[in-house]
């Protein structure tokens, strides 16, 4: 969390982002989530005999990126309303090794009886137009704290390597896009996501040939 003064969020929302619980919940909420990845892989190890969790982390939201989606999606940008409104002040990602992991992972966490999914989008099967693909999950996790429990909530992005490779390029990218190029650059970098899709692809069936021996 940035802690910079941001002349555009008013002081007293600022400070309850700052000084409230808010920032204690959300890492417990990123070590939870983080643990149920990691629970989940070791479920899965111990069927499929390797690890389908290659990576997993968790950030909270900037300040600054609060303010810019507040702005984006129309609303006055307050504590309150970014708590309500914006699913993403936490994000998870997980890392699987192949496609199918993917869904593997996701139906471990839809069995465990303390999370909500509240939202699935399915980037991979209907990438986004830019081409991004993953799959993401808005999730709600109950955080005790100071004896009260609360449903957090968190964005879960759950993608390959080579999704993560392109996502990470994009991202990197985005920023340099100058308004002529913006085009060329985006319309470049769909075509590279389907070559990565591919990859997925050809990955996923080499490991079926291999489990197959
Ligand atoms: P924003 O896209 O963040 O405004 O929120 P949304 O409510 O439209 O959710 P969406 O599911 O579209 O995207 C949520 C998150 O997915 C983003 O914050 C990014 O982390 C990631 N994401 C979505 N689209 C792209 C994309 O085209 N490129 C990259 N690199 N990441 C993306
Ligand atoms: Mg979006």
């Amino acid at each position: 969390m940035v802690a910079g003064e941001n002349k555009q969020m008013k002081n007293q929302d600022l400070k309850k982002f700052q000084d409230s619980s808010f920032l204690v919940k959300s890492s417990c909420a990123i070590s939870m989530l983080t643990a149920k990845l990691e629970i989940a892989n070791a479920e899965l190890f111990l069927e499929l005999g390797r690890d389908v969790l290659i990576h997993a982390g968790g950030r909270i939201k900037s300040i600054d990126s609060i303010l810019a989606k507040c702005r984006k999606k129309g609303f006055e940008p307050t504590y309150e309303n970014a708590l309500e409104k914006l699913n993403d002040m936490i994000g998870i990602r997980g890392v699987c090794a192949f496609e199918d992991d993917v869904y593997r992972m996701a139906g471990v966490l839809y069995s465990h009886k303390d999370l909500k999914i509240i939202k699935r989008k399915d980037y991979i099967k209907n990438p986004k137009s830019s081409g991004y693909r993953s799959l993401h999950l808005i999730v709600e996790i109950p955080v005790y704290f100071q004896e009260k429990m609360e449903w957090v909530r968190a964005e879960l992005q759950l993608r390959t390597p080579a999704m993560d490779f392109w996502a990470g390029v994009d991202h990197q990218l985005r920023y340099k896009k100058g308004k002529k190029e913006a085009v060329l650059i985006g319309e470049e970098l769909k075509q590279y996501s389907q070559v990565v899709a591919e990859l997925d692809q050809k990955m996923m069936e080499l490991r079926k040939r291999i489990d197959a021996i």
